[in-house]
C-alpha cells in the first residue's frame, strides 16, 4: 500500500475544482481497500472514497484525512445476464459492452461519467432508467472494521438518487463490486418522451440505437464529458429535481403564468424540473459568477469555465440559486454533488 501526503484533488473531479488530501491511497484489491481503511483507523483519520469523481464538489481546504481512490477492475458476465463489476470500472464502458452483448436495462444510462461504484451509491438515472431497478446486490466493506458484506438490493434503501449509502449510513461503506441482473435480448426503455421522439414512426429501435440516442441528447445538454466543450466541466445535475405536493405545484402556475412541466411520483406527490424552477426564477443560461457559472445548456449544471476557480465562488452560486427559487416559489433545492470538506 503507498499512501501519498498532500494530493491535488481537483484534477481527479469533472469539475476540476478543490484543494489536496492530506492523504491518498489507491487500491487496486480488495486487500488493498482493508488495508487502507485500518491504516486510516489507526491514526483515527477520516476516510474520504473517491470513485470517478463526476458527482463531487472538493473544498478549497481539500479533505484532512485520507482518500481512498477506488481503482478495482475487472468485468464477469454470465449466460443469464447477470453481470459483476468491480467498482472501480469506468461506467459507460460497461454499458457500452452491454449493450453490444444484447443485454437490456442500463442503455438510458449510457453517457454518465463516473465509475460503477458510485452508481448504486447515488441511484444514478437518466431518461426513464434508474439503476436501481437492475442491480441485484452490492459488495461492500464497512471502513470501521475492514469486513466485506454483500447486500441484497432490497437491503440498500433504494428511492430516487438516494440509497443507504449516501443516506442514513453514510461514510460507513465503500463499494468493492455490483452485480446487475440484465435482460438478455431484451427491448430497450423508451419512457423518456425526449428520446421517444426521436423515433417517432420507427418501430423496435435496439439496444444500440437507443444508446446511441441518448448519448446525442445528453452531448446536446453538455451533460457528455467533453475535453472541447467547456459546459462539461461540471458535476451534472447541480440540484435534485425536488418532489412537491400537488398545491404547491399549482401554485407555481399562479406564479409564473405557464404550467409547470410535472413528473408523478405517488398520489398527491409530483417531482418539478428543478432546472425549470432556476429558469423561472430569473437565471439565465450560460450566467457567471466570475470563473463559474451556468451551464449554456442548462440550467441545472453549474460550471467550472476555467481561470482558477474556487469551490467558495461555485457554492456562493449554489447558495444564491437555493436563496432564490426558494424566495421565488417557497420550493427548497437540495444540492446533488457529493461534497466534502466543507465541515460536514
Ligand atoms: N429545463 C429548463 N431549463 C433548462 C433545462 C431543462 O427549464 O435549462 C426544464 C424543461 O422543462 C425540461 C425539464 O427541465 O423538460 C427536464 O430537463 P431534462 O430532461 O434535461 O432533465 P432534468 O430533470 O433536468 C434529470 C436528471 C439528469 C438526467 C435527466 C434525464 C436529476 C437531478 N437530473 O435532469 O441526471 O440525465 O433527468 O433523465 O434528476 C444528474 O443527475 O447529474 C443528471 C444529469
Amino acid at each position: 500500500m503507498n499512501i501519498q501526503e498532500n494530493v491535488p484533488l481537483a484534477p481527479h473531479t469533472t469539475l476540476r475544482i478543490g484543494g489536496p488530501a492530506r492523504y491518498y491511497a489507491t487500491a487496486l484489491s480488495e486487500e488493498e481497500l482493508r488495508d487502507a481503511a485500518l491504516w486510516a483507523r489507526s491514526r483515527s483519520l477520516p476516510v474520504f472514497v473517491l470513485g470517478g469523481g463526476s458527482n463531487l464538489v472538493i473544498s478549497d481546504d481539500g479533505f484532512p484525512g485520507l482518500v481512498l481512490h477506488v481503482r478495482l477492475r475487472g468485468i464477469e458476465a454470465t449466460q443469464d445476464g447477470r453481470v459483476v463489476a468491480a467498482a472501480g470500472e469506468d461506467w459507460d464502458a460497461l454499458v457500452s459492452r452491454c449493450v453490444a452483448a444484447g443485454l437490456a436495462g442500463i442503455e438510458c444510462l449510457s453517457g454518465i461519467p463516473g465509475s460503477v461504484g458510485g452508481t448504486p451509491v447515488q441511484n444514478v438515472g437518466a431518461y426513464g432508467q434508474e439503476v436501481s431497478a437492475t442491480i441485484r446486490s452490492v459488495r461492500a466493506m464497512d471502513i470501521a472494521t475492514g469486513e466485506f458484506r454483500n447486500l441484497a438490493a432490497s437491503e440498500c434503501g433504494f428511492s430516487y438518487r438516494t440509497s443507504i449509502f449516501n443516506s442514513s449510513e453514510r461514510g460507513r461503506h465503500v463499494v468493492s463490486s455490483v452485480t446487475y441482473e440484465l435482460d438478455p435480448g431484451g427491448a430497450p426503455r423508451l419512457d423518456y418522451k425526449e428520446l421517444k421522439d426521436r423515433f417517432e414512426g420507427r418501430p423496435a429501435p435496439s439496444l444500440a440505437e437507443v444508446r446511441e440516442a441518448v448519448l446525442t441528447v445528453r452531448a446536446g445538454k453538455s451533460m457528455l464529458l467533453a475535453s472541447d466543450d467547456p459546459n462539461s466541466r461540471s458535476a451534472g445535475s447541480f440540484f435534485k429535481n425536488p418532489i412537491v405536493r400537488e398545491p404547491l405545484w399549482a401554485a407555481l402556475e399562479k406564479t409564473t403564468g405557464v404550467p409547470a412541466p410535472r413528473y408523478a411520483v405517488s398520489p398527491g406527490l409530483v417531482k418539478v424540473p428543478a432546472a425549470w424552477l432556476i429558469d423561472r426564477a430569473g437565471f439565465q443560461r450560460g450566467e457567471r459568477r466570475g470563473p463559474v457559472g451556468i451551464s449554456s445548456r442548462h440550467t441545472l449544471a453549474l460550471v467550472n469555465f476555467g481561470g482558477n476557480a474556487t469551490a467558495a465562488q461555485l457554492m456562493k452560486l449554489a447558495v444564491e440559486i437555493q436563496a432564490r427559487v426558494m424566495k421565488r416559489f417557497g420550493i427548497e433545492l437540495e444540492m446533488e454533488p457529493v461534497r466534502v470538506g466543507f465541515g460536514e
